[in-house]
């Protein structure tokens, strides 16, 4: 049962697909305020679990911080931070009341989950303009489903998709792709995608190319002939020059994002000055969406939309601003930290905390983000109070002209930023990550909650973003990557190499990948299923046991699918680790050496050891699922050798269609598999 009240005039974000009206009065929990601006507040018990926030720090149950969905470009994702690069203001609050919450509110607003007070949720915003949803079930699973039938069916990516990608930020040339590409096959590590970062454009230009593409269509073949799909990157910022196209149409068209005055707002990016396409405006979407057929026409099936929170380095205002200070700062002559010891007359020193203040804040600057407005449907919006969905629309700008470039085809495509609703248009990217240890946790608790959120095609950039990795974190984290659907090496310019073949004992590389798949039929299946029916692909263990104390505290294994459960090993120098099984499981192992080992273990806690080159998983009792031989890449996996794993006698559901187009159906296309 879904509740929606309604607080004075929201602006209609599209988050929500079915049409609920709103009701009167107060909604059942805990208490609103709207006069100054908006909050709600609710007392939890102890016990409380709150679940969701999709792309968010800290834990699967969200309690004890204060998180802003305020979608923000910070690559540093330490613990102390509260906005990162979406907004997915759903929650689910389970415990002796039990119910959900979906604040349709497209600028900044708090979740303070017992972070002011331990027992207090809070949840605030500036403005009193916006719809709550409040969500009654029977589980907070159910709850989850109402939400994700409320916001629409989630994005299904074309099956070669969940192969696994190479990415770095550096790719340049032709010979850097060739590198890549050779140095996977030449050491039969599967691979299906190769990631082309900015790069590939000329000076940082949208929907152009460097010189040396100069026969593009050729070298996608070229690439495409080996298995390999090249997948270019998109950002938001188009570069301001003379003579290019998508900067000289937007502006006569007046297509970007504008100052109050009516002149076209310009930010600095990769490409040094630029504008932001209007992706709020209906027109300006669809005229930037048509623009990704200067790739599609060459052959690209896929993209990743970077950059759209949107990132800025700084405005020419901003800039501006910095210069006088640092003026004022040369001719006041104070070196005292905050101005307070006058140096001169002048009335207001500046101090060199202070001048070093505003020069780190030129980046995404809230003063920044209220200086340009949105023309929506002719009335002027200004930027700040619609922030987060620019990474939304710039996703739906190419998911809507995907449908008119080839209506029957499946695209790849996910995007940095987001805001609830774009899940409909694709997956997400977790963003700038660090080759951390902990950034390998945080990734799994944060897949259950996005998938909440609807985000399905998801996934870290494996082996850390940013800083150098390590074979073992690498390997480590890819053994979990085997599980999410996004599947991809990704790393910063200037970090070290780590594609998989620059490090020792290729073979192990060669093999976790390679589980992958043989376990796609299974991951893909599943993928499917989650998808066409609003469930969940990752859950937390407390969804599938609810009864079991135990399970509503385990923050580190997820349930995939109906059949399976993940425990990934996520400390260096571990040679396994301790599991919880809230039933009798077999525990598989797929050994370096092609085996697979078997062993079947009672509910309770167990110590697993898990080698570096192995991957676990936990098949549930009486349960079984399909597995192939490996394959290089994801078109030549072959179905005709699947076998069975798990409990003899049990039967799975397999979901299986082309991969390619959009003929998807839950009866046709699924068929039991007996073991
Ligand atoms: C920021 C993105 O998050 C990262 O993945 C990418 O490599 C850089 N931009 C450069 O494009």
């Amino acid at each position: 049962m879904i509740r929606k009240y309604t607080y004075g005039t929201p602006f209609n974000t599209e988050a929500v697909v079915t049409d609920i009206p709103s009701e009167h009065g107060a909604p059942a929990y805990g208490t609103v305020s709207a006069r100054q601006g908006f909050s709600f507040t609710y007392v939890m018990e102890k016990d409380d679990i709150v679940y969701g926030l999709g792309e968010a720090n800290r834990g699967i149950n969200k309690r004890g911080w204060c998180y802003i969905s305020d979608c923000t470009d910070d690559p540093n994702h330490t613990e102390d931070k509260r906005s990162l690069y979406g907004a997915h203001n759903f929650i689910v609050i389970s415990g002796n009341e039990t119910f959900g919450l979906f604040f349709d509110y497209p600028a900044k607003i708090t979740f303070d989950i017992g972070y002011t007070r331990m027992d207090t949720l809070t949840v605030s915003c500036e403005d009193s303009d916006l719809d709550l949803y409040v969500i009654d079930g029977d589980s907070p699973y159910d709850i989850v489903k109402q939400f994700r039938c409320m916001t629409g069916r989630s994005y299904v990516p074309p099956k070669f998709a969940f192969g696994f990608g190479q990415s770095r930020w550096g790719y340049k040339t032709k010979e850097d792709f060739e590198k890549v590409a050779q140095g996977y096959r030449e050491n039969h590590i599967p691979l299906d995608m190769i990631y082309m970062d900015i790069d590939y454009m000329d000076a940082y230009k949208d929907f152009t190319l460097n010189r040396d593409f100069d026969d593009f269509p050729a070298f996608v073949q070229e690439m495409k002939d080996q298995g390999i799909r090249l997948i270019p990157i998109i950002d938001a910022g188009v570069k301001i020059e003379d003579g290019y196209d998508v900067y000289e149409e937007g502006v006569k068209n007046r297509y970007f994002c504008q100052r109050e005055d009516g002149s076209d707002f310009v930010a600095a990016v990769w490409p040094g000055d630029t504008h932001f396409p209007d992706v709020q405006n209906p027109e300006a979407r669809k005229w930037f969406g048509d623009k990704y057929r200067f790739l599609t026409d060459q052959g690209i099936e896929g993209f990743w939309n970077d950059m759209n929170e949107p990132a800025i380095f700084y405005s020419k205002e901003g800039l501006e601003e910095a210069k006088e200070m640092a003026e004022k700062f040369a001719r006041t002559g104070t070196s005292n930290w905050d101005g307070s010891e006058k140096g001169s007359d002048e009335t207001e020193d500046i101090g060199v905390w202070q001048l070093g203040d505003k020069l780190g804040s030129l980046a995404n600057s809230p003063e920044d983000y209220q200086r340009f407005y949105h023309n929506v449907n002719g009335e002027m919006i200004r930027h700040d109070k619609v922030h987060n969905l620019y990474g939304f629309n710039m996703t739906r700008a190419a998911g809507e002209a995907f449908e008119r470039i080839d209506p029957d085809r499946r695209f790849l495509m996910f995007s940095r930023s987001s805001y609830v609703g774009m899940h409909r248009y694709g997956g997400i990217w977790m963003g700038d990550n660090r080759s951390w240890w902990q950034h390998l946790l945080l990734s799994l608790k944060m897949l259950p909650s996005l998938n909440m959120c609807g985000f399905l095609y998801i996934g870290a950039d494996l082996g850390g973003f940013g800083s150098d990795t390590t074979r073992d974190l690498l390997l480590r984290f890819l053994a979990l990557g085997v599980f999410t659907p996004l599947m991809r090496n990704h790393s910063a310019l200037g970090t070290r190499e780590q594609e998989c073949y620059q490090f020792e004992d290729i073979e192990d590389f060669r093999h976790v990948i390679g589980v992958r798949y043989r376990l796609l039929p299974y991951l893909y299946s599943e993928y499917m299923k989650a998808a066409l029916s609003g469930g969940l692909y990752f859950r937390p263990l407390a969804f599938d046991y609810p009864e079991d104390p135990m399970a509503k505290r385990i923050e580190d294994q997820l349930m995939l699918g109906g059949e399976i459960m993940i425990a990934p090993v996520y400390e260096q120098n571990a040679k396994g680790r301790y599991v919880y099984l809230p039933e009798e499981m077999k525990f598989i192992k797929f050994m370096p050496d092609g085996t697979i080992s078997e062993e079947i273990l009672g509910k309770g806690i167990h110590y697993v050891e898990i080698a570096l080159n192995e991957v676990p998983l936990f098949i549930r009792a009486g349960k079984c699922i399909p597995v192939a031989d490996p394959a290089e890449c994801v078109d030549k996996i072959d179905m005709g050798t699947i076998r069975m794993l798990g409990y003899e006698g049990a039967e799975y559901l397999l979901y299986d269609d082309d991969g390619v187009h959009k003929d998807y159906n839950l009866d046709r296309n699924c068929r039991v598999l007996q073991y």
